[in-house]
């Protein structure tokens, strides 16, 4: 089993000795409930550096209040053998108080990035992703860590708080795990009732149909008109935001001709929010 860490002052000593000598230290920061998405994660840094850790800490003052904090999905037992089968050398799974003591009031402002696509409808959200990830990288020493691109707004910005604040450690993007039908895996598919885990499957099915026939397109707004087409015939489904941004730094386009592009995607089933996007030029 990956050893447990809960203290920073245990995680230190023991990220020490792999510094000591010199050796890469990869870092999976997730919120549990590990799935194949996760773990893919995992398998690119076990392959790239000489200590694995994950941490699992579902991080509060990312969830907004009326956001699914209490009813997040939590399965420790299942994370750590999921975790033992990969090679995990450790699991840093701190409690609120070790992560935010009372009094706790630093918090990174990543700026107007932060305020579009997920940030519209999730104020603080990346305030708080970006500080706990900060938090975590200083906890761990680690010298890379993994991030999915299926939360591409976090990716995106993570890469920027880094470079920005000067930070020695390299994020690695990986590619998004999808279900057998195209569904991108989530803790938050556990949520959808049956219906809503078919439908949710217009997603994947939209974000390929533009990809597959992005030659035909000629502006945005043609290839918006055709997304909420698609997963507006679908019944269950309800569009949050569907946007084509500059792939690099999620900034607005012109023209679709120039820059590489990714198409985003907040849909709701339900209460259900799930989000998805892909590269589609
Ligand atoms: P969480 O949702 O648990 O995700 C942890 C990591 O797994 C993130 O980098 C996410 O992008 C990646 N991931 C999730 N589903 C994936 C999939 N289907 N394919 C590939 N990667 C996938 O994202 C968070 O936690 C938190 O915001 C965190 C970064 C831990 C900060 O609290």
């Amino acid at each position: 089993m990956p050893k447990i860490l809960r203290t920073v002052s245990e995680t230190r000593d023991f990220t020490n000795l792999y510094d000591l000598v010199n050796r890469r230290i990869g870092f999976v920061p997730t919120m549990g409930a590990l799935h194949e998405g996760h773990l893919s994660l995992g398998r690119k840094a076990r392959n790239e550096c000489d200590c694995l850790i994950y941490s699992i800490f579902v991080n509060p003052i990312q969830f907004g209040p009326k956001e699914d904090l209490a009813r997040y999905p939590r399965d420790l037992k299942g994370d750590l053998e999921k975790l033992e089968s990969i090679g995990t050398d450790a699991v840093f799974f701190p409690d609120e108080t070790i992560m935010y003591p009372e009094g706790y009031s630093t918090y990174i402002d990543v700026g107007p990035v932060g305020n579009v696509l997920c940030g519209k409808t999730r104020p603080g959200h990346f305030s708080g992703v970006a500080t706990v990830v900060t938090k975590l990288f200083n906890i761990t020493g680690c010298d890379q860590a993994y991030f999915g691109k299926k939360d591409y707004q976090q990716y995106t910005i993570l890469k920027k708080v880094v470079n920005e604040l000067n930070m020695p450690v390299d994020i690695i993007g990986v590619d998004t795990v999808r279900e057998k039908d195209g569904l991108a895996m989530s803790s938050r598919n556990s949520y959808l009732s049956k219906d809503e885990r078919k439908a949710a499957v217009v997603l994947n099915k939209t974000l390929k149909f533009v990809k597959d026939n992005f030659i035909r397109f000629k502006t945005k707004s043609e290839i918006l008109t055709k997304v909420t087409e698609l997963i507006s015939s679908e019944k269950l489904a309800d569009i949050e935001y569907a946007e084509l941004r500059n792939a690099s730094d999620l900034s607005d386009i012109r023209s679709i001709k120039k820059n590489k592009l990714v198409l985003l995607l907040a849909v709701r089933f339900g209460t259900t929010r799930l989000i998805d996007n892909m590269i589609v030029n």
